[in-house]
Order: structure tokens, then C-alpha cells, then sequence
């Protein structure tokens, strides 16, 4: 109803209660405890969350490669990202990916904005985007859903985790998988390998790489990655001298022992209860006097490294990531001679351990 039609109040009526102005009322918000909190939430967790969130969908749908080559207007992004009939929906996410300051959007054409976008946008980072995918797609639902999972006694399972998606966070650390490779292994000499949880195949072909003369088998468990590590080490000229395998490695039952048997950030793929027999049946695949390396990430690292520990805590295969000193033991309870650790950077729980096996199994 306009004033105009309002009729004055009647004579001895009480006075209508006068509405605060919008300025009053944002001071009052802002006096307000519970408006203050939320205020100071939103700027340290939720824009990072949102932020996160949606640089592992642009990273992960090709939308940042695509705007790295060029900026593209809504139409050809869409065609691009194989999206023609949904370009109405994927505008409303685009333009959110404006609002956090990760895109630009000028005359209708979207371009990378942020620093963080183009870095996430160069090939030469797979690996980072695969790190935030793993602590988008799964640390983050681990923290948040734990006393949920406690309470419906649910544990992950091997099909919840995306094994490509793992195969590529887990090149991160590939500095230190490398200087852990050349701590044991030779340039020069014919050297048979197995790698058990070979990924993506990096690391075989890094070992390939420093002993032109070495072979060997690369073997994974999920079959999609194993696929992925056969199409790598084709495209790396490497399928004549290193056979890829779909399987458990300790089910394949192998014809041959090797010089020299690598297993890169799987060690927690056992359960701790049996590792020490699982350890014994690595060593039956070791040639006698050959060596197993094992790298992994360790207890006792930083937060991150410890939500990875909490999805291995909750999962339904494996188990915890090892700690050093239980590992090395486990390895002598296995029989491997010469059981050690060493730490190949400091102030990382990244560490590597190496075993001989001294005896016949
Ligand atoms: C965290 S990923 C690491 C991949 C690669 N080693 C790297 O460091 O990038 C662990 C891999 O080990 C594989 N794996 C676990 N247990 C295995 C087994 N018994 N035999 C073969 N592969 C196994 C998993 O399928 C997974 O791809």
C-alpha cells in the first residue's frame, strides 16, 4: 500500500513503530556475535573452499586448457567441452568461476584470471592438479564425514578412490622417488625390475632411463591404471623392454625372481596386520642377493599427509601409513637382510627403505 492510500491513524491510536532504515540495520547486523562469525567464516573457509572446488572441475573438465590457448566466448566452450546442449547451466558455473577472480570474463569472452588458475592450466603441473583433486575428492569428504562413517561403521572401499586420479597426485613427490631410485640402482649392468604399483609408469621409466640396460615388468592392481601405464610407456618408447601387467602382483605367480623389486607409496595397500607375510611373498620375487626399495609417505608428516593417513584408516583394503621404525622390522620379520631406512629430504615423512634378500625363501 503507497501513502497515498494510507488513511491517518485514528485519534488516541498507538503510534505505528517506526521500521529501521537499511543503514541501521546493517549497523545492528554488524553488532550482531553470530553475524560476525559467520563474516569471519565465509572469508577464511568458505572463498577458499568455493575456490578449490571449482579450479578441480575447471582443471579437471579441460576448461582451463582450453582458456590457456585462448579466450573463448560461452558457445565455444561448450562445443569444446563437449557441452553444446547444457551451455545455459554451464554459464551460471563459468560466471561463479569470475566471481572468485579466477576468470575474466570481457566482451562476452572468458580468459584465465588468477595466478592459480594458469599455473593449474599448464601441462607441466598435472600432478599439483591431481594433488588437489585427491584433497578436493577425497581428504576433504574424509574430515567432514569421519564421525558419520564411525557411526554407520562404513569404510571406503578400492572403488571409491579414482586410480588414475591417485596415479597422477602421487607424481609429486617424484623428485624424491627419483633420488631414491639412484640410491640403488645401478647405471650400467643388466638388471631385471619389477615394480609393484607401478601408477602412472614414471618411475619405471626413470629407472629405464639411468640403466639403458635394465627390463622388467610393471604391474598394477586396477586395471585402468595399469592401462594407463602401458599407454605411457608406448608413448615412451618403452614396450619392448618392459612388459606391462593387469594384477596383484603377489597373485601373478611369476616364472623368473628380479634384480631388483621397487614398490612406490603402496605399501600401505596391506593391512599392518599383514605386511610382514605379504613382505615374505615380495621377497620370493627378489633374485637371491637382489634388493627391494620401498618409498612411501610416513606418520608423523604434515596435516595433509595426515588426512591421506585418515582415508587409509577408513578404508576397507590396506591400512595406515606405515611408521619408519615398524616397517623396517616388519622387513627383517620378512627376512630381507640389511633392512634400513633412510630419509631422502629432510624434514619430509617421505622416507625409503631397502632390503636384501639375503637368504633362500
Ligand atoms: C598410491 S598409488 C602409487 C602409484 C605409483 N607407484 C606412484 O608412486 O606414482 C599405489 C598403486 O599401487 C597399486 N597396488 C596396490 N597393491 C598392489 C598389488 N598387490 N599389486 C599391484 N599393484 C598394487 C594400486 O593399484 C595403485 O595404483
Amino acid at each position: 500500500m503507497t501513502s497515498a492510500t494510507q488513511r491517518p491513524a485514528p485519534a488516541g491510536a498507538p503510534a505505528a513503530p517506526s521500521s529501521p532504515g537499511p543503514f541501521r540495520t546493517l549497523l545492528t547486523a554488524l553488532r550482531s556475535r553470530q553475524i560476525r562469525a559467520l563474516m569471519s567464516l565465509s572469508r577464511a573457509f568458505v572463498a577458499p573452499v568455493n575456490r578449490s572446488a571449482f579450479l578441480t572441475g575447471a582443471a579437471s573438465s579441460g576448461l582451463l586448457r582450453e582458456l590457456a590457448a585462448q579466450p573463448a566466448d560461452l558457445a565455444s566452450l561448450a562445443r569444446r567441452l563437449g557441452l553444446e546442449d547444457e551451455a545455459d547451466r554451464l554459464r551460471v558455473w563459468l560466471d561463479i568461476g569470475v566471481k572468485l577472480g579466477d576468470l575474466s570474463c570481457r566482451q562476452e569472452k572468458y580468459a584465465l584470471r588468477s595466478r592459480h588458475a594458469k599455473a593449474l592450466a599448464d601441462p607441466g603441473n598435472d600432478a599439483v592438479v591431481g594433488a588437489l583433486e585427491e584433497v578436493t575428492r577425497f581428504h576433504f569428504t574424509v574430515l567432514r564425514d569421519a564421525p558419520d562413517m564411525l557411526r554407520g561403521r562404513r569404510r571406503y572401499s578400492l572403488g571409491d578412490q579414482d586410480g588414475t586420479v591417485i596415479a597422477r597426485s602421487s607424481m609429486i613427490v617424484k623428485p624424491f622417488v627419483e633420488a631414491a631410485v639412484d640410491r640403488v640402482l645401478t647405471r650400467q649392468g643388466q638388471v631385471r625390475l619389477l615394480e609393484i604399483g607401478c601408477g602412472s609408469g614414471l618411475y619405471v621409466r626413470h629407472a629405464a632411463r639411468r640403466n639403458p640396460q635394465l627390463t622388467g615388468v610393471a604391474v598394477d592392481l586396477q586395471p585402468e591404471v595399469a592401462a594407463l601405464a602401458a599407454r605411457n610407456l608406448a608413448d615412451w618408447g618403452l614396450s619392448e623392454r618392459v612388459e606391462t601387467r593387469a594384477g596383484d602382483a603377489l597373485k601373478i605367480g611369476f616364472d623368473e625372481t628380479f634384480d631388483l623389486v621397487t614398490m612406490h607409496q603402496n605399501i600401505y595397500y596391506f593391512p599392518v596386520a599383514e605386511r610382514v607375510e605379504a613382505l615374505r611373498a615380495v621377497r620370493s620375487l627378489v633374485a637371491p642377493g637382489g634388493r627391494l626399495l620401498i618409498t612411501s609417505s610416513c606418520q608423523g608428516g604434515s596435516a595433509s599427509l595426515e588426512a591421506l593417513n585418515l582415508w587409509l584408516t577408513y578404508a576397507d583394503f590396506g591400512g595406515p601409513l606405515p611408521e619408519e621404525n615398524a616397517l623396517v622390522e616388519q622387513m627383517a620379520q620378512a627376512g630381507f637382510s640389511e633392512a634400513r631406512s633412510f630419509r631422502v629430504v629432510p624434514g619430509e615423512q617421505f622416507i625409503a627403505f631397502t632390503g636384501v634378500n639375503g637368504r633362500a625363501s
